[in-house]
């Protein structure tokens, strides 16, 4: 497994960051818990997850994954400082008006109950799940200040940011004596790259910020299993593949990332890894897995270095998809 830094900060991450969507939703705890030590063993240091995961599964409140870590870490499977955790807040986690957000009521709340549920004293990475209009940047980026200086929380993110967005963060930051985004969590894979491609990417090689995009394998798209003329796979997202990447550009893009792939020994899934990994602005990965098989497969994507004619050629298949 390799490490990168994150942006410019001196913590090191896995380049595979094992994301925990899934966790209390598609994956039941126990599975969960096999994914979290297949994940260790395999050299991953790096886990994601958020507070409102998986609040759409049927029957969940919220905070169900954040759970399923908490007691993998309680367990004793892996030392604590082994880790980087990252947690996200801003969705709705109950049904008042100060249960969602990014103000300074709703986030001394959730992060205390992120960290109670996840049974640690700190977070490694603390983001905001998507833009809170309705809260002045400074307000909650003085919040996330205190949350640093009081050791609750190391490194502060964003995600679903947008470029001007970011900017503007980083400027009141700096203004205002205030602690900045490390990190950006952008969605990115080689079917959906102009929303990060076309404005974020320059900035954050620009300022140094760790990018560490989600759904790299869209959804599942990126695996193969999702073919022209072929019925859809067994999954609860099927549905939402189908409507978003099932066009005559996906399908070209996954033919090509099957004969590059070839070359390599590599799968299509892991090919589609070495495409993320390739741009040199990423960090990490966040993927996402049901299954060990569907782990280990993904996981190799790690070790497969494309040829910058390689990358080109991939790159060709999607132009600003
Ligand atoms: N910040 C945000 O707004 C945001 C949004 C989304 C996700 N995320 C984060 O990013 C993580 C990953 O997102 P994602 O789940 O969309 O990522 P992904 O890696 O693009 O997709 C993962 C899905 O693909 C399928 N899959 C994975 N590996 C496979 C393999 N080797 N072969 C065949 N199928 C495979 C599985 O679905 P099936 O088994 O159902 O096919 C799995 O759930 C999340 O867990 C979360 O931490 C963040």
């Amino acid at each position: 497994m390799e490490y990168r830094r994150l942006g410019r900060t001196g913590l090191k991450v896995s380049t595979i960051c094992l994301g925990t969507m899934q966790f209390g939703w598609s994956a039941d705890e126990a599975t969960s818990h096999d994914i979290l030590n297949r994940a260790v063993e395999l050299g991953c240091n790096f886990i994601d997850t958020a507070d409102i995961y998986s609040r759409w599964a049927e029957g969940n409140a919220g905070g169900v994954s954040e759970q399923i870590i908490g007691r993998w870490l309680a367990s004793g499977s892996v030392r604590r400082e082994r880790i980087v955790l990252a947690t996200k807040v801003r969705g709705e986690m109950g049904s008042g008006p100060n249960d969602q957000g990014l103000s300074r009521g709703h986030m001394m709340t959730a992060v205390e109950n992120s960290l109670r549920r996840l049974q640690t004293d700190y977070l490694d990475l603390y983001q905001v799940h998507w833009p809170d209009e309705e809260t002045p940047l400074e307000e909650t980026l003085a919040t996330l200040t205190d949350l640093v200086r009081a050791g609750k929380v190391r490194y502060i993110g964003c995600s679903n940011y947008p470029a001007w967005l970011l900017a503007k963060s980083l400027w009141v930051s700096d203004v205002r004596q205030l602690a900045r985004f490390d990190s950006l969590q952008p969605h990115y894979s080689l079917v959906h790259r102009a929303e990060f491609e076309r404005e974020l990417q320059p900035l954050c090689l620009d300022q140094g910020i760790g990018v560490i995009p989600y759904s790299p394998l869209a959804a599942g798209f990126l695996t193969g299993k999702y073919r022209r003329d072929t019925p859809l796979p067994e999954s609860a997202r099927a549905e939402g593949v189908r409507q978003r990447y099932m066009n005559e550009q996906g399908f070209t893009a996954v033919d090509k990332l099957e004969a590059i792939g070839r070359i390599h020994n590599a799968t299509i899934a892991q090919t589609a890894i070495a495409w993320v990994l390739a741009n040199t602005a990423v960090s990490a990965a966040i993927i996402g897995a049901n299954s060990i098989a569907q782990l280990e497969d993904t996981v190799g994507g790690a070790a497969v270095s494309l040829t910058p004619e390689e990358k080109a050629a991939l790159d060709e298949t999607t132009a600003w998809a």
